[in-house]
């Protein structure tokens, strides 16, 4: 969700204005999942790496967290939407974990959508969090180093049980990864749009799953006939 900032200086705002403006397009794109049948949807909010951003924008950020997550649980709950954090919560502040915690218990029997929130999120330390704990079970012999495979990694990350995207969205002109679902990405199509994640509307999100929908996906085979 790429484009806050941008955004906000493009309109003479400050940059929190533009991740308040982002929060109505996180509002627009979980009622076009949910309306078009789409069971998995995972948003990137916040990176390890913007803890290094001006104190003012990460405590501003965190209070969005906490507001949009009291003001959005009744909703999204009624909906049918599971709310799931992907991240290392344990850096966050008693009351945003206590918040995180709430939408997760709040919404756990949802079946139309899980709804992934990275949040303190980094692949890389996904990835080695998800190898200290197989580590962890071979050292007290209960998984042998043989039991590694491309499963049981998979079932180590954060996002255990969710399947493996098929489109990855960037907003606003980046093409880049940035540290997002390395691992899980594999085969995923990208899409990448020069608009700013506050103008990302369910047009330019019908826009990219049309893209999507002319892709050949062969995953390495042959195109079929
Ligand atoms: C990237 O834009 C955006 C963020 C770091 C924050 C995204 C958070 C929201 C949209 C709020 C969502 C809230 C919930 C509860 C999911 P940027 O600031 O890097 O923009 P720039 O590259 O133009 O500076």
């Amino acid at each position: 969700m790429d484009g806050n900032g941008r955004w906000a200086a493009q309109h003479g705002l400050e940059r929190f204005e533009g991740h308040i403006r982002g929060v109505e397009s996180v509002r627009r794109a979980i009622q076009a999942a949910t309306r078009h049948g789409v069971r998995y949807l995972t948003l990137y909010a916040f990176s390890t790496e913007n803890w290094g951003r001006p104190a003012a924008e990460v405590d501003a950020l965190m209070e969005l967290f906490c507001k949009s997550v009291i003001n959005e649980t009744p909703e999204l709950a009624a909906q049918g939407v599971r709310v799931r954090i992907i991240g290392d919560k344990s850096r966050f502040p008693e009351k945003v974990k206590h918040h995180l915690d709430q939408i997760e218990n709040r919404t756990a029997t949802g079946k139309r959508l899980t709804l992934q929130l990275a949040l303190n999120y980094s692949s890389r330390s996904e990835i080695v969090h998800a190898m200290q704990g197989l580590a962890r079970r071979a050292a007290a012999g209960i998984f042998s180093p043989e039991e590694i495979s491309e499963q049981t990694v998979s079932e180590a990350l954060y996002t255990a049980g969710c399947p493996d995207p098929d489109l990855l969205i960037r907003t606003s002109g980046e093409q880049r990864l940035s540290n997002f679902l390395m691992w899980q990405l594999a085969y995923t199509e990208f899409y990448f749009t020069p608009v700013p994640w506050p103008d990302f509307t369910k047009e330019e999100l019908m826009k990219a799953v049309e893209a999507y929908n002319h892709r050949d996906r062969r995953y390495g085979g042959l195109k079929e006939e």
